[in-house]
């Protein structure tokens, strides 16, 4: 009776003693959070110069980073006309940002509705949700600027989405915050140093880095967290959630009428950027910090593996 009661209070008081010290650990990065956004947090209307005019000959997105780069298309295309993509690319990733941003303030605050509101956690949530209400702000300003029309996602994924950001379990959430991040961010980080890049695009994005590197610090952490925590059946829901989720963003990551606008055959273009190994590499080495930490956490096995190969984003 004795050793059977000792058997079942040590993996209680450890399981108790782990909870209490990921609790402690998950303000603590807050506060560390919170620190950096006090010392590095920008307002875009006041940062960057709205006003200037745009540079002719450059580019609005590193031309490596356009969709169809070094494709027979793209070979046959003017630089003019290359730059004109790159355009409407910058302006549809800014609005597929838009989007994403929306979703995650909504995340955020289903996060935090049932958290204590005077911890470090759910200040650093408020603080990000002003965040993210800044970056689409400044997004929709990119956009109007540019010229380029907004590129709304399909009606099926934002349906999908709908249903996605009402119903969603916290770690599906923080997986789903990740793959919205961390690509883009890839991508924005090579763009900002980018001396080919328009000074109003490379603005833009040099905040967006600065400031998503501490989202991407907190959906890490607690995705970390919940990998640990939640119960069995949720951390599967995870894995087939977020596969689900990279196959719909691959798929939806850049509009197809960018094509058509720019005067290209829209069914060609998809065609060949599907069998283009630049973009494949392109994808995958945008999304392997992020395979890659998702695979140390155990996100990606099973099912969920399945449906990550098949989005392209993982080889
Ligand atoms: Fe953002
Ligand atoms: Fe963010």
């Amino acid at each position: 009776m004795t050793s059977a009661t000792t058997a079942m209070t040590v993996p209680d008081t450890e399981v108790l003693r782990d909870a209490l010290g990921l609790l402690k650990d998950r303000e603590q990065v807050a506060e560390r959070l919170l620190d950096s956004s006090a010392k590095h947090s920008f307002d875009p209307d006041a940062e960057l110069d709205w006003d200037a005019p745009l540079e002719a000959g450059k580019w609005y997105w590193p031309p490596e980073l356009v969709s169809l780069y070094d494709t027979p298309l793209w070979r046959r295309m003017s630089v003019e006309q290359q730059q004109d993509l790159s355009r409407h690319e910058a302006a549809s990733l800014a609005s597929l940002g838009i989007w994403f941003e929306i979703i995650l303030m909504q995340l955020l605050v289903r996060h935090i509705y049932d958290k204590p509101v005077t911890s470090a956690h759910v200040r650093y949530a408020l603080t990000e949700i002003a965040d993210e209400c800044r970056h689409s702000k400044m997004f929709a300003r990119l956009i109007t600027r540019t010229g380029a029309p907004t590129y709304p996602v399909s009606r099926l994924n934002h349906n999908l989405a709908r249903i996605l950001k009402t119903v969603s379990t916290t770690p599906g959430s923080f997986a789903c915050t990740l793959l919205g991040e961390e690509i883009l961010d890839w991508m924005q980080r090579l763009t900002f140093p980018d001396e080919r890049v328009q000074t109003l695009v490379r603005g833009v994005t040099r905040i967006h880095v600065v400031e998503e590197a501490r989202h991407v610090r907190y959906a890490r952490e607690e995705l970390r967290r919940q990998m640990v925590t939640a119960p069995r059946w949720e951390r599967e829901l995870t894995r087939v959630s977020s596969g689900e989720a990279a196959r719909v963003f691959s798929l939806a990551f850049v509009n197809p009428e960018v094509y058509s606008n720019v005067g290209l055959d829209r069914r060609e273009a998809v065609a060949q950027v599907r069998a283009s190994g630049h973009r494949r590499e392109v994808m995958q080495s945008g999304a392997k910090r992020l395979t890659d930490f998702l695979d140390e956490i155990g996100v990606l096995r099973g099912a969920g593996r399945k449906l990550w190969r098949s989005s392209g984003l993982l080889a």
